[in-house]
Formats: structure tokens, C-alpha cells, sequence
């Protein structure tokens, strides 16, 4: 019997290629795997081509659910974006598909996985590390790292066995896309004082050509995650493609990074993602209201590790459980409705309310009704002053340049 291989196959050019190339070079029958996380394609027509270009079996899995539960809502909930702007949304679809991946392979007994990703990104790394914390003993193939072919190389050998090429669309980008965001990079964008023309985006209007009529949208969440939107209930694949065009009508979400790559390169990306930033926008402000300062701080810095493992392809470790279950508990009263303006690209928070909100009128108040005693204050300042006093005393504080000169000149 020919063993198998299970490839992670987009309906591309690249993965294609590899279902022939996989085959004569290694001999392996190809089982082709293309994963639904949101990436809106005809999902019929792209198994249809896995089985014409060679295939001997190709599987279309409605992952959307799960990708949404599993892996979006706990990175909404710890507030988790790289380096401060970017929400993840191919980082994190990585995870669960090299685990449907590692999950047909084990099912059909083939002998290794094989991804479309180069020696260059993020992807390769994402899918191969869980690949061995999950199915350890399956080989990882990965053709387009291996074969050392240029673009116009793949296109002659696609062309030479009758794979079919997609017509050229005129611009030179590589893009990604799922539920939680878009991802684009290469032609001009890869010189990064060039602006991004506008023919980058397509789930974003330019905010200049929004409307000019600001729109209001009501976010409830229950312990973190969202569950309606303008008091409808809904599931959340529902909920983020509802946002996704809400948002995306209103230029939200459009940003332009210059990553670091773990792999030790910098790269200039955009991204669309406008329900993920309308979405964390409204979680951390409702954040702000129901965890207690030292809970949000040390929280953000669990953000910033849980963020920089998902970047890193380090999901299925046990340092993401325990990172998660901290997240989870500082969710249990994160539950409340939050009140968005969008307008012209921005999308800001004008309402928030909860049930477990710490925000007290009685204490805020400048008005009648204030409850604060303002008589402990001195009391406050003076044993909370106290080191600062003592050491100043005993230890007279450095006088800047500029001090000594202004009084030199002033005498
Ligand atoms: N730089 C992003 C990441 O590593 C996105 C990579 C995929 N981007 C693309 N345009 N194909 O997560």
C-alpha cells in the first residue's frame, strides 16, 4: 500500500503544485485538507481542484465554530495583540489547523503532514510545532521550503502538468485571510515609506469615503465573550461576521505594522480587522470598569506573553493552559454592555455598564451625594509621603542642569 501524506492545501498555486510534486518526489498519495476558518471561498470548487490536480482524496472542514470558541475568545479575553497592534488572525488560525491536520493524519494512518508555508515566515514554524506536540511521530514535509523554486519556476512546472494557474489579478500581494482579520504583504508594501494604495484593502472602506453619518452599535458580553450585539443574540461566527462588515463599512480596523518575525526578520504588513479591534476595543473597556487596578496590570502583561507564544506557534504548550486559565478567572465578572460610536475609521467607546461594575458615583461624584471622605486624605498623603520625605532629607535629590541655570540667570 503507498503511504500517505495529509497536506494543508489552500486551492493555491503553491499547494497545487505540491500535491504532484509530493507525489514524485516522495511517491506519498495526497490526501488534501483545506480548513474553513472564515476565508469565504468556494470551498466546492477548491476540493473539486485537489482531486483533478491529483489527489487521492480531498476534505473540506467547517472549522469556523470551534476556531471561534477555542481560539478567538481567549484572545479576546486576555486583550492579546503582537507587539501592541496586531490582533493575531493568521497567527491563531495556525494552531487549529495543524490540529484537524495532525487529526486526519492520525485517522488515515499516513506517515507525515505536509504545509505550503516558505523558510522565511511565522506559518512554518506555527504548524510544525504543534504538529509534534500533537502527533510526534508523523513527518512534516514542506514543498515550497524544499523545492527551491521561484515563482515563475512553480508556474512553468504548474503549466507543465496541466495545473491550472490562477489568472493574475495585476497585483503582486500575498494575503491571508479569516474571521478574526486580513493579512497582506509583499509588492509596494515591502518598501515601508509607501503609503498602502488603496487597492490593498477589501474588508475596510477608505474612512474618507465612510459615511458621514456616525453609527452607534451595543456590544453585551458574559464573562468575556461576547453574545449580542444591539441586544440580539447571537453565536459568535455570527456575531464577528456581523461586525466584520459593520466595522469594515466604517474604515475600522486598518493597520500597517512593521513586525518583528521570530524567525529574525522585519516585515512591513497590513491588516484589516475590523470586528477584532471593534471587539477588544469594547472588552478592555469594559475591563476597565470591573477588574480592580492591580488585576488589569498584571493582566497586560500576561497579555503581551499570551500574545507573543500564539505568535510564536506555541498554542499547544502547557504554558498557554496555564496562562488561559489564568485569563479565565480574571473574566468571571467581566460581563456588561458597552456602547461603540463608529465614525470615519474610529471606533470609540461613548457607554459601558455591569452588574459587577467597581465604578462607584458615590465616590466619583463632585456633586451632591459624594461619599469620599475627603478628611482621611491628609492622613493618606502623609504615610504614603513618608519614605519619598525621609529619603530626600537624608539623601538631597540631583538638581538637572536646566535648574541650575535658570536660577543663575534669575539671580
Ligand atoms: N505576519 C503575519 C503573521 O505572521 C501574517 C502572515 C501571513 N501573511 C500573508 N500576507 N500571507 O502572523
Amino acid at each position: 500500500m503507498t503511504d500517505k501524506v495529509v497536506l494543508a492545501y489552500s486551492g493555491g498555486l503553491d499547494t497545487s503544485v505540491a500535491i504532484k510534486w509530493i507525489k514524485d518526489k516522495y511517491g506519498y498519495d495526497v490526501i488534501a485538507v483545506t480548513i474553513d476558518v472564515g476565508n469565504e471561498k468556494d470551498f466546492s470548487a477548491v476540493r473539486e481542484k485537489a482531486l483533478k490536480v491529483g489527489a487521492v482524496k480531498a476534505l473540506v472542514i467547517d472549522a469556523k465554530k470551534a476556531f471561534v470558541t477555542d481560539y478567538l475568545f481567549p484572545v479576546l479575553k486576555a486583550g492579546s495583540l503582537y507587539e501592541g497592534v496586531y490582533p493575531m488572525a493568521t497567527s491563531i488560525a495556525r494552531p487549529l489547523m495543524a490540529k484537524l491536520l495532525a487529526e486526519v493524519a492520525l485517522a488515515e494512518g499516513a506517515v507525515a503532514v505536509a504545509h505550503g508555508c516558505t523558510g522565511k515566515g511565522n506559518d512554518q514554524v506555527r504548524f510544525e510545532v504543534a504538529i509534534n506536540a500533537l502527533a510526534p511521530d508523523v513527518k512534516i514535509i514542506a514543498p515550497a521550503r524544499e523545492w527551491g523554486m521561484t515563482r515563475e519556476d512553480t508556474i512553468k512546472y504548474a503549466a507543465k502538468f496541466g495545473i491550472p494557474v490562477p489568472v493574475k489579478t495585476g497585483h503582486a500581494y500575498s494575503t491571508d485571510e479569516n474571521l478574526w482579520g486580513r493579512s497582506v504583504e509583499c509588492g509596494v508594501l515591502e518598501d515601508p515609506w509607501a503609503e498602502p494604495p488603496e487597492e490593498v484593502y477589501a474588508w475596510t472602506k477608505s474612512p474618507a469615503a465612510s459615511p458621514a453619518k456616525a453609527e452607534y452599535c451595543e456590544i453585551d458580553f458574559d464573562k468575556g465573550i461576547p453574545v449580542a450585539c444591539d441586544g440580539a443574540a447571537m453565536d459568535g461566527v455570527a456575531l464577528i461576521s456581523k461586525l466584520n462588515e459593520l466595522a469594515g463599512k466604517h474604515g475600522i480596523g486598518r493597520i500597517d505594522h512593521v513586525e518583528n518575525r521570530l524567525v529574525g526578520i522585519k516585515s512591513r504588513e497590513i491588516y484589516e480587522a475590523p470586528a477584532a479591534v471593534l471587539l477588544l476595543t469594547a472588552h478592555q473597556s469594559l475591563e476597565d470598569m470591573t477588574l480592580a487596578k492591580d488585576q488589569s496590570r498584571f493582566k497586560a502583561r500576561v497579555a503581551m506573553e499570551y500574545a507573543d507564544l500564539i505568535y510564536n506557534g506555541l498554542w499547544f504548550t502547557a504554558n498557554r493552559q496555564d496562562l488561559a486559565a489564568y485569563v479565565d478567572s480574571t473574566q468571571r465578572f467581566v460581563t456588561g454592555t458597552v456602547r461603540l460610536k463608529l465614525f470615519r475609521g474610529s471606533c470609540t467607546v461613548v457607554g459601558r455598564k455591569s452588574p459587577y461594575s467597581l465604578y462607584s458615583h458615590g465616590l466619583a461624584t463632585y456633586e451632591k451625594g459624594d461619599q469620599f471622605d475627603q478628611s482621611a486624605a491628609p492622613g493618606f498623603i502623609q504615610i504614603f509621603g513618608l519614605p519619598v520625605k525621609t529619603q530626600s532629607r537624608i539623601q538631597p535629590l540631583f538638581k538637572s542642569e536646566t535648574d541650575k541655570k535658570s536660577k543663575g540667570k534669575g539671580k
